[in-house]
């Protein structure tokens, strides 16, 4: 049974060394690409989250062959293809897998029903739905583009799209649909995001050029590639090792380590911004990993000041916002975030989440239509609330970092929702000396 309520509370420093889950974006992308190449994709390290794992019953209901086969260590037997689903594909509460698979499955000529929980049914799917749309893909859906939705592909024509928002999602959806295509596919970039499915469909055998034209990154794939399995190693995700290196920050006394964390230049906005409230975090044992920068980050307690985040910054970091916030609340100053307006089309609306849990937890918020305002006093907050987290694991996660460095314990509800991108965050926490306990 999963607790009703987590709670965390203030206590020691925290101190140690810790490993956070793989990245999420690359463990789908392995999934899905491994299923589409012929042959045995070796994955190591994959993040073993509800979301992944959704990925990976899915793309065994497209025809691959998935097994675990030990901890984070997966098979997939891609087909050279993807073949109709019997049933319908549930991507639970995972945008990125919906989305992303939306656009792989459009490619062959099958029909496939996708569905998720309460927020993914929420979310909106026309962006993905119309550029597969452009390309000769048909559906049908509930209002507004939302799930559940049922997805006919095949005979793809090649297509010219400029993203109208800043969307990793996105674009991979359509460079996914593209392998497919009957001619070349090019997206524009309004802002450069997250660029894992370009280099894993290189790695993959797909044939892929990126420019940069009047300052946007355009990214043009040949059709017709046969893509072929490779062995893909995760290294660890950004976005959770952001959770125990803000806690390092705000805990009086603190120093944290957290090893091989992918240090991608389109994911590490967070690290930047947090340098420049005065954070002191150092970067140690720098590699590469299946292509991927990677190292271990050193966070110690520092006194941080409110700063103002370039809005451009912003698709470096669209998932850090929260524990930003959090952060924020700690720091001296206004911390002003603008150009956000994505934030409200995530799992929830977390400009509307942060707001509420953070002035729930006694801090002055102002929230705009695209962004918001946090004005710390440099004094921790007083805590003390239960905060709403409308199933949202980042927003649950974020609340209670706070917890552990606030004048009284933060709870949150539905904290079952945690495991869908970092199963391991409460204990990891504990093994710090944090105090997150079920009430
Ligand atoms: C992701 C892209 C981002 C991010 C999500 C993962 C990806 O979403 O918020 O958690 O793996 O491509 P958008 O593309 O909607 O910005």
């Amino acid at each position: 049974m999963t607790a009703a309520v987590l709670s965390a509370r203030p206590g020691a420093p925290l101190s140690g060394t810790v490993k956070v889950p793989g990245d999420k974006s690359i463990s789908h992308r392995s999934l899905i690409l491994g299923a589409m190449a012929s042959g045995r994709t070796t994955i190591t390290g994959l993040l073993e989250g509800d979301d992944v794992l959704a990925t990976a019953k899915a793309m065994q209901a497209f025809g691959a062959g998935v097994t675990r086969t030990g901890e984070g260590a997966w098979t997939v037997e891609g087909k050279g293809g993807l073949g109709e689903p019997d049933d319908v594909i549930d991507c639970g509460n995972a945008g990125t897998g919906v989305r992303l698979i939306m656009g792989a499955a459009a490619g062959y000529a099958i029909t496939a029903t996708f569905t998720g929980d309460a927020s993914l049914k929420k979310r909106p799917m026309g962006r993905v739905l119309e550029p597969l749309g452009l390309m000769g893909a048909t559906w049908l859906s509930r209002e507004g583009g939302r799930l559940p939705l049922t997805l006919r592909g095949g005979g793809l024509a090649g297509v010219d799209y400029v993203l109208p928002m800043a969307s990793a999602q996105v674009k991979s959806a359509v460079l996914l649909a593209g392998l497919k295509a009957s001619g070349p596919v090019t997206v524009v970039e309004p802002e450069p995001t997250r660029d894992h499915t370009e280099r894993m469909l290189t790695a993959f055998g797909a044939s892929l050029t990126v420019t940069d034209h009047n300052d946007r990154r355009v990214i043009t794939l040949q059709p017709g590639a046969r893509l072929t399995a490779s062995t893909v190693t995760v290294p660890g995700d950004p976005s959770s090792a952001a959770f125990p290196i803000v806690a390092a920050l705000i805990t009086p006394g603190s120093e944290v380590t957290v090893t091989g964390v992918m240090l991608n230049p389109l994911r590490t906005g967070l690290f930047d911004t947090l340098r420049e409230m005065g954070a002191d975090l150092t970067i140690s044992n720098r590699r590469d990993a299946s292509g991927e920068d990677v190292g271990d980050i050193t966070a110690r307690y520092s006194a941080l000041k409110g700063v103002t985040v370039p809005p451009g910054r912003a698709p470096s970091m669209i998932d850090e916002y929260p524990i930003l916030a959090v952060a924020a609340a700690f720091a001296d100053g206004e911390t002003v975030m603008r150009g956000v307006g994505e934030m409200r089309v995530k799992e929830s609306d977390r400009i509307a989440l942060m707001a509420a849990g953070l002035e729930a937890c006694g801090v002055d918020v102002e929230e705009e239509p695209e962004g918001f305002i946090v004005r710390g006093t440099g004094k921790p907050p007083r805590g003390g609330a239960l905060v709403e987290t409308h199933g949202d694991h980042r927003i649950a996660m974020s609340h209670l970092i706070l917890g552990l460095a606030a004048g009284a314990a933060v709870q949150v509800d539905e904290p079952g929702m945690i495991a869908t991108s970092f199963p391991d965050f409460a204990p990891m926490m504990r093994r710090l000396g944090g105090v997150i306990e079920e009430a």
